[in-house]
C-alpha cells in the first residue's frame, strides 16, 4: 500500500499541488483523473520520487519516500515499474532488447534468465512473435505492450502509468487498459493510472482520485462516479461525448419508464 499525507508543491509562487492525501491499495487499478494541467503527472512524478515535495509523507509500507537514504532508494525503485506518456522504447533496441534492459541494469541473471523472464513478459503480452523487431517497425499498440513487459520485467510490486492510452484508438485502448487491469490482479500490484479517458475511468476505475486544479476534489469507485453529486466532478465526467449519450439514455429510459 501507498499512504500519501498532505502532499504540497509549487514552481515558484505557482502553488501546483494543494495538500492531497490518498491510499492506493494492492490488487487494484487505482485511477487519477483530471484536466489537462490539473497535476496528475507531477502528483505522479511526487509519489515515485523524481520530484520532491515541499512538504508531505509518501509512505510506502510506513517507510517515507522524502527521507530515504540512495541505498534504500534504489532499493524501492527497484519494486517500481513505470510506464510514460509514449512509450519511450529504446529505438536502437529490438523488442527483446528492450525488455531485457532493467534486468540487465538491475540483476546479475545470466543471460539464459534473463531470456527466458523476457520471453515471459512478452508472452504475457501476446508478443512472443515481435522480439526480434525494432520499435519503429511495430504498431502504437504493439509499441505499449512491450513497454508494458518491459515495465513488469523485474516483478515489481508498484506500477505506475502516465496516460497509458495516449495516441492509441479506442479499441487499442480498452485492450491496453485490460492488460494492466490483469496484471495488476494476477501480480497483486500497486497500480497507479493517470489518464482523462472517461472510457478508462469506466472499464477498470477501481478507486478514482479527482484532482481539480491541485486539489484532491473527489474520490470513489467507478459504479459512484455516474452518481454523483460533486459539480466539478459532473463538469468533468460529462464533458466527455460518451458520457452526455449515456445520460440522455438514462433520462429517455426513465421518461419512458
Ligand atoms: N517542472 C515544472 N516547472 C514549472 N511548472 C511545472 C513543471 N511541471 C509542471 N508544471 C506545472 O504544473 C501544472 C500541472 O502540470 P501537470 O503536468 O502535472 O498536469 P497534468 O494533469 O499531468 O496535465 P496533462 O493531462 O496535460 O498531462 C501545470 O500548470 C504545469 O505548467
Ligand atoms: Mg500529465
Amino acid at each position: 500500500m501507498i499512504d500519501v499525507q498532505n502532499i504540497v508543491k509549487s514552481f515558484d509562487d505557482h502553488l501546483v499541488i494543494k495538500d492531497i492525501s490518498a491510499t492506493f491499495d494492492p490488487g487494484k487499478t487505482n485511477l487519477i483523473i483530471g484536466r489537462s494541467g490539473s497535476g496528475k503527472t507531477v502528483f505522479m512524478k511526487i509519489l515515485i520520487g523524481l520530484m520532491r515535495p515541499d512538504s508531505g509523507k509518501i509512505l510506502y509500507n510506513g517507510r517515507n519516500l522524502p527521507n530515504m537514504k540512495k541505498k534504500e532508494l534504489n532499493m524501492l525503485r527497484r519494486e517500481m515499474g513505470m510506464l510514460f506518456q509514449g512509450s519511450a522504447l529504446f529505438d536502437s533496441m529490438t523488442v527483446m532488447e528492450n525488455v531485457m534492459f532493467p534486468l540487465t541494469m538491475f540483476t546479475r541473471d545470466s543471460r539464459k534468465e534473463r531470456e527466458r523472464r523476457v520471453n515471459f513478459c512478452l508472452e504475457r503480452v501476446n508478443l512472443k512473435e515481435a522480439g526480434a523487431s525494432y520499435p519503429g517497425e511495430i504498431s502504437g499498440g504493439m509499441m505499449k505492450r512491450v513497454a508494458i513487459a518491459r515495465a513488469i520485467s523485474l516483478n515489481p510490486k508498484y506500477l505506475f502509468c502516465d496516460e497509458p492510452n495516449s495516441g492509441l484508438d479506442p479499441k487499442t485502448a480498452l485492450l491496453i487498459d485490460d492488460l494492466i487491469h490483469d496484471i495488476t490482479l494476477e501480480y497483486n500490484m500497486t497500480t497507479v493510472i493517470n489518464t482523462h479517458d472517461m472510457n478508462s475511468v469506466m472499464n477498470i476505475g477501481e478507486k478514482i482520485i479527482f484532482i481539480n486544479n491541485g486539489k484532491k476534489e473527489w474520490e470513489g469507485t467507478k459504479d459512484e462516479i455516474m452518481n454523483s453529486s460533486n459539480q466539478e466532478l459532473n463538469d468533468f465526467v460529462f464533458a466527455s461525448d460518451l458520457f452526455k449519450k449515456v445520460k440522455e439514455i438514462e433520462n429517455l429510459a426513465y421518461e419512458e419508464g
